[in-house]
C-alpha cells in the first residue's frame, strides 16, 4: 500500500510505525502536520490508499478524510477521547490503559475503531510511558488495523461506549498542594506532565515548571530539615524536595522568571538559590529505592563476572558534568575484577548525544557561549567514548533498552558488542541538527562496522532505523526479542555466558591485538582530532546551521516545512 503519514513531528512513535510499514513492504512518505493544504497537496502529490496519523493535534481537513481512509492513533482504550489522554491516566492512577486506531470522521477520536491494544499502567512519566508501552500497542493496533483494511473487513462492531471525552487537563489539577500532598501523590502530578507541559510550582520563591520527578527513601532525606516544597539537598543536579510524608527527587525544572524558559538540571536552573545546600552523592553500588543517576552491579562467580554500569540520563541527553561522572565511573569500576562490562545506558533513552538544553542556556550566560559549551561537551562525550574504546582487558558490551540519537548511537558502537531490545529506534546521524558533522569517534566506529560506503549511506541517509534493519546491516550486533522488562535479564544471561566462555582469553587477546593494529594504522586521536576539527566549524564557523536547528529543537519551535528525507512526494515532484 501506498501510506502517508500525517504527525505533528517525526516522533518515537512515528518512527516506528515507519519503520515497521517499510519492513512490511508498504510505499511510504511522510508530511508534517503544518496546515489543511500542506495536508491536501500531500494528499494530491503521493496519491496514498490510506492515511496514517500516529501523532496529530489537529483535526484532519475534511476534504482528506472524506476522499480517503485516515487511521488515527489515539494513546487511550476504545471511547477514550481528548487530547490527554494519558495525561489523565496517570492523574487518575489508572492501572490498565490501551491504544485505538480509529478512522478520522471530522469528531475528535469518535470514528469507527479498526483495532485497539492494552497495557498495563506503571509507575513512570508520561514519556516514558509513551515511548514504550503505548508505542508497543500501537504498532500491534496499526497492524491489525492494517490487516482488517486490507482484507476487505469492516471496522470492530464495538458495544456503544460512553462518550469518553476528556480536554486538557488544566495546571489547575496538576498543581501540588505542598502543604497536602503526598510524594504518591507529587511523583504522579509530575509524572503526568512529563515531559510536556510540566507542573507550573514554586521552589524557593521562584515560578518553576517541575518534570523528571523519582522517589526518595527515607535514607535519602535522613537528618535534614525542611518545611514541604524546600529544597533540602542536591544530587547530580537533581534536588531532593521535601514533601508532607518524606521527599522527593526532582531532576529538571524550567525557570518562569526569566524571558527564556530552558528545561534544565534543577540545580542549574536554581544555581544561586540552591549552591549552599548539602551534596548527597550516591555510592554506585546501593539500594535499588535509591534514586541516582548512574549505578553499578555485578553478576556472576568470580573469574567469570560482569559489570553493568547504568547511566540513566533524563531525555538521554548527557551534559557535560554528566558525561564526567560517566567517565569517573567508567574509571572506578574499571578497577573491579570484572570480565565483561556492560553498558546499560537509561531504561528510557541509550544516549542522545550531548545535551542540547545546557549548551542553549549558555546562551544567556554571562561569559559563556553556546559554541563554548558544546565544544566543551562534545570533547566530554568524547572523554567517555574514548574510556570505553580503550578497555581492553575486559569484553564490553553496549545493551540498548531505549532508543538511542546522533553521538548517543555512535557512543554505543564504542563496545565490543552493541545489542538492543526489538522495539528500540536508532537515529545514527548528526545532520538533522543543522548538519552537524557528528563526532564520538564515529568516523572510526562507523566504517568498521559498515565500510566506508555503508557509513557514509547511514549519515546521509538520515532516517531512523530500527533495532532489526541495524542487525540487519552491521549497525549493532544482536536484536533481542521479548517485552522490555525481560531485556535486561535475557542479556545478562547471555553476558554472563560470555563471561564464562572457554575461550575468553582468547576473545579478549583478540581484541588486544586488533586495537593495537588499529591504532597503530591510524591513533584515535587523529579521528578525534579530524572530527573536531569539523565541529570546530560548526560551533564557531560562519555557517550558524546548527545554532539555529539547536534554538529550534530546545524551544520546540513548530516546523515550517517537511524536510525533503521524509516528505519524498516533494522530491519526486520537485524532479
Ligand atoms: N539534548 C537535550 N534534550 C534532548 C536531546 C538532546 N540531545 N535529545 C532529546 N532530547 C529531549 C527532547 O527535547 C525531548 O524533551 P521533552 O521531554 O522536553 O519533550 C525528549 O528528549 C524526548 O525527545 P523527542 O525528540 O521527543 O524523542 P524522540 O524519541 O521522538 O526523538 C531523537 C529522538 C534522538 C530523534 C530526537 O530527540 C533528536 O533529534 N535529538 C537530538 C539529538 C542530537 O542532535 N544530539 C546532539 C548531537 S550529538
Amino acid at each position: 500500500m501506498r501510506i502517508l503519514l500525517l504527525c505533528h513531528s517525526f516522533n518515537s512513535l512515528s518512527q516506528r510505525l515507519y519503520a515497521e510499514l517499510a519492513a512490511l513492504g508498504h510505499t511510504l512518505s511522510v508530511e508534517l502536520d503544518i496546515a489543511d493544504s500542506v495536508t491536501e497537496e500531500a494528499v494530491a502529490l503521493f496519491r496514498p490508499d490510506l492515511l496514517i496519523a500516529p501523532f496529530l493535534k489537529r483535526r484532519i481537513p475534511d476534504s482528506v478524510w472524506r476522499a480517503l481512509p485516515c487511521f488515527i492513533v489515539h494513546p487511550g482504550p476504545p471511547g477514550d477521547r481528548g487530547p490527554a489522554a494519558l495525561d489523565w491516566a496517570i492523574l487518575e492512577g489508572r492501572t490498565e490503559w490501551g491504544v485505538t486506531v480509529l478512522q478520522a470522521d471530522g469528531d475528535f477520536d469518535a470514528g469507527p475503531v479498526w483495532a485497539h491494544a492494552g497495557f498495563p499502567m506503571r509507575a513512570a512519566s508520561k514519556g516514558a510511558l509513551y515511548r514504550a508501552e503505548v508505542t508497543e500497542a500501537a504498532v500491534a493496533a496499526t497492524l491489525q488495523a492494517l490487516a482488517r483494511h486490507a482484507a476487505g473487513e469492516p471496522p470492530l462492531a464495538l458495544p456503544p461506549q460512553a462518550d469518553g471525552w476528556r480536554g486538557v487537563l488544566p495546571q489547575a489539577r496538576r498543581a501540588i498542594d505542598w502543604a497536602r500532598d503526598d510524594s504518591a501523590t507529587v511523583l504522579a502530578k509530575v509524572r503526568a506532565s512529563d515531559g510536556q507541559p510540566g507542573v507550573v510550582s514554586r521552589l524557593c520563591g521562584v515560578e518553576v515548571r517541575l518534570y523528571d520527578a523519582h522517589p526518595a527513601p527515607a535514607a535519602a532525606w535522613a537528618g535534614l530539615n525542611g518545611a514541604p516544597g524546600e529544597p533540602l539537598a542536591r544530587r547530580d543536579d537533581a534536588l531532593l524536595c521535601r514533601t508532607v510524608d518524606g521527599a522527593v527527587w526532582l531532576g529538571r525544572i524550567a525557570r518562569l522568571d526569566r524571558t527564556v524558559s530552558i528545561k534544565l538540571p534543577a540545580a542549574l536552573a536554581l544555581a544561586d538559590e540552591t549552591a549552599a545546600l548539602p551534596e548527597r552523592v550516591a555510592p554506585l553500588t546501593r539500594a535499588d529505592d535509591e534514586w541516582a543517576e548512574l549505578r553499578y552491579a555485578e553478576h556472576g562467580a568470580p573469574g567469570a563476572r560482569v559489570g553493568m554500569l547504568s547511566f540513566d540520563f533524563c531525555n538521554g541527553a548527557m551534559s557535560t558534568a554528566q558525561c564526567a561522572r560517566l567517565r569517573d565511573a567508567l574509571v572506578e569500576v574499571k578497577r573491579r575484577d570484572t570480565q565483561l562490562l556492560m553498558l546499560v545506558g537509561g531504561a528510557g533513552f541509550f544516549s542522545n548525544g550531548i545535551d542540547l538544553n545546557t549548551i542553549e542556556h549558555a546562551t544567556h550566560r554571562d561569559g559563556d557561549s553556546a559554541a563554548d559549551a558544546s565544544w566543551r561537551n562534545i570533547n566530554a562525550m568524547n572523554d567517555v567514548a574514548l574510556e570505553i574504546l580503550t578497555t581492553t582487558d575486559r569484553l564490553t558490551v553496549s545493551l540498548l533498552r531505549g532508543n538511542a540519537g546522533a553521538g548517543g548511537a555512535f557512543l554505543a558502537l564504542a563496545a565490543d558488542q552493541v545489542w538492543a531490545g526489538r522495539g528500540v529506534m536508532l537515529n545514527p546521524h548528526y545532520k538533522n541538527m543543522g548538519n552537524l558533522y557528528g563526532s564520538e569517534y564515529w568516523t572510526y566506529l562507523a566504517p568498521k562496522r559498515l565500510g566506508t560506503d555503508g557509513a557514509r549511506a547511514l549519515m546521509q541517509r538520515r532516517l531512523p532505523l530500527s533495532a532489526p534493519e541495524a542487525a540487519r546491516i552491521g549497525f549493532i550486533d544482536r536484536c533481542i526479542d521479548g517485552p522490555p522488562a525481560v531485556l535486561l535479564d535475557a542479556a545478562l544471561q547471555e553476558a554472563c555466558a560470555m563471561a564464562a566462555s572457554y575461550n575468553l582469553r582468547d576473545a579478549l587477546a583478540r581484541k588486544q591485538r586488533t586495537r593495537a593494529a588499529d591504532e597503530a594504522a591510524r591513533p584515535l586521536a587523529d579521528y578525534r582530532q579530524e572530527e573536531l576539527a569539523r565541529m570546530h566549524r560548526n560551533f564557531y564557523g560562519f555557517d550558524p546551521s546548527y545554532h539555529v536547528a539547536r534554538h529550534h529543537f530546545v524551544h520546540r519551535l513548530p516546523h515550517a516545512w517537511t524536510p525533503r528525507h521524509l516528505a519524498v512526494h516533494r522530491e519526486v515532484a520537485a524532479r
